[in-house]
């Protein structure tokens, strides 16, 4: 019997959407008002979904306490109050909410084990919401 099971949290960060491999106009006119000099925050909920068969003993798929303790470790207390464009992980990746999705989802994947991980959703907004999955497709 396999299960699925989401979980979720918040944290707040600020970011300008800017690449350096670009001219400035370009930037202005690709990212818009993201791309503001002094960048601007959001309030982002993220939601972390893993499955697995429902343990015989246990009745779950993972213990939540396992999941919260390193979530908040390895995700929250990394970018909670933090300017994602100064992280190493946004050094060469403009900090879209697309890319941040990823990297969250590679942090879980690496780091955590007590259950599969399925995908990582954020929404960056009440309006706009973006997910990953893993998948290395990149468009150049
Ligand atoms: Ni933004």
């Amino acid at each position: 019997m396999k299960a699925y099971l989401t979980r979720r949290y918040m944290f707040s960060a600020s970011h300008r959407l800017h690449s350096g491999a670009m001219p400035d106009e370009e930037n202005a006119v690709i990212y818009g008002k993201c791309n503001n000099p002094y960048g601007h925050g959001h309030n982002y909920a993220i939601e972390v979904t893993v499955s697995g068969p429902v343990d015989e003993s246990t009745g779950m798929v993972c213990n939540l306490a396992d999941l919260d303790g390193f979530v908040r470790h390895a995700v929250l207390d990394r970018f909670d109050r933090q300017n994602l464009n100064m992280l190493a992980e946004f050094a060469a990746m403009v900090p879209t909410t697309e890319a941040l999705s990823a990297v969250i989802y590679d942090i879980l994947q690496r780091g955590f084990s007590h259950a599969h991980l399925e995908k990582v959703r954020i929404e960056e907004t009440m309006m706009n919401s973006f997910e990953y999955a893993g998948g290395a497709e990149m468009r150049r």
